[in-house]
């Protein structure tokens, strides 16, 4: 997919003062710093789309950008920080159930998993929810430059032996890199098809 523009549209805390254009939106979840506003830019070729920061907790609104004039990224909060004040803490929660729950127009959620660690608690925990919520979801495993590729792999592995303990099926899995731009085309390609169905 080419990407021809790409605008910044609204940020809030309310769901429901959400873009009501009806257009098709993909959304972007996963712990602090795991690299969501990071990955925004690298998809849509524009350095500070998405403010991205090396101190997590960056991101505390969901943020609206319109791509090509025909469909959203949505750029959320992070999840699972504790260095933010507690109220903003509990409320990431909370906005982002109400957000993924209630969006009709939400298209797939890419759940970001940091490539470097073993499957974490609270990585696993919202993967279960939202798996339960039966909301199109994909796994992207991001800052793969950081290490190995068996390293990789191996954290992809020990993601699936935990998935399949609760799941017959496994969902989608990306292998991206901001920084070297790895795995670009593969995500595009898959919200390209999605937007043609
Ligand atoms: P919050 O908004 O705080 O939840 O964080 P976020 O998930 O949006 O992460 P962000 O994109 O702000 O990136 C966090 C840090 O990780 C920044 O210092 C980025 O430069 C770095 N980073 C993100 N993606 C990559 C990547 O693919 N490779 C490398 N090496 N660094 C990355
Ligand atoms: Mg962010």
């Amino acid at each position: 997919m080419i990407i021809k523009t790409a605008e910044f549209i609204i940020s809030n805390t309310d769901p429901n003062k959400a873009p009501t254009t009806g257009l098709p939106e993909f959304a972007f979840i996963g712990r602090s710093n795991v690299g969501k506003s990071s990955l925004i830019n690298m998809l849509v070729n524009r350095k500070n789309l998405a403010k991205t920061s090396s101190t997590p907790g960056k991101t505390q609104t969901i943020n609206h950008f319109v791509i090509n004039n025909s469909w959203y990224v949505v750029d959320l909060p992070g999840y699972g920080y504790a260095s933010v004040n507690k109220t903003a803490r509990q409320a990431w929660p909370v906005m982002i159930e109400n957000y993924i729950k209630n969006r009709e127009t939400l298209q797939n959620t890419f759940v970001l998993i940091d490539s470097r660690l073993e499957p974490q608690a609270n990585d696993l925990d919202f993967v279960n929810w939202i798996g339960k919520t039966q909301i199109p979801f994909s796994l992207v495993f991001t800052k793969i430059d950081k290490i190995s590729k068996g390293a990789v792999n191996k954290t992809a592995e020990a993601w699936g032996e935990k998935l399949k303990k609760t799941w017959d099926e496994l969902p989608p899995v990306f292998f991206t890199s901001a920084e070297k731009k790895t795995g670009r085309e593969e995500l595009l390609g898959y919200i390209e098809d999605i937007l043609k169905k």
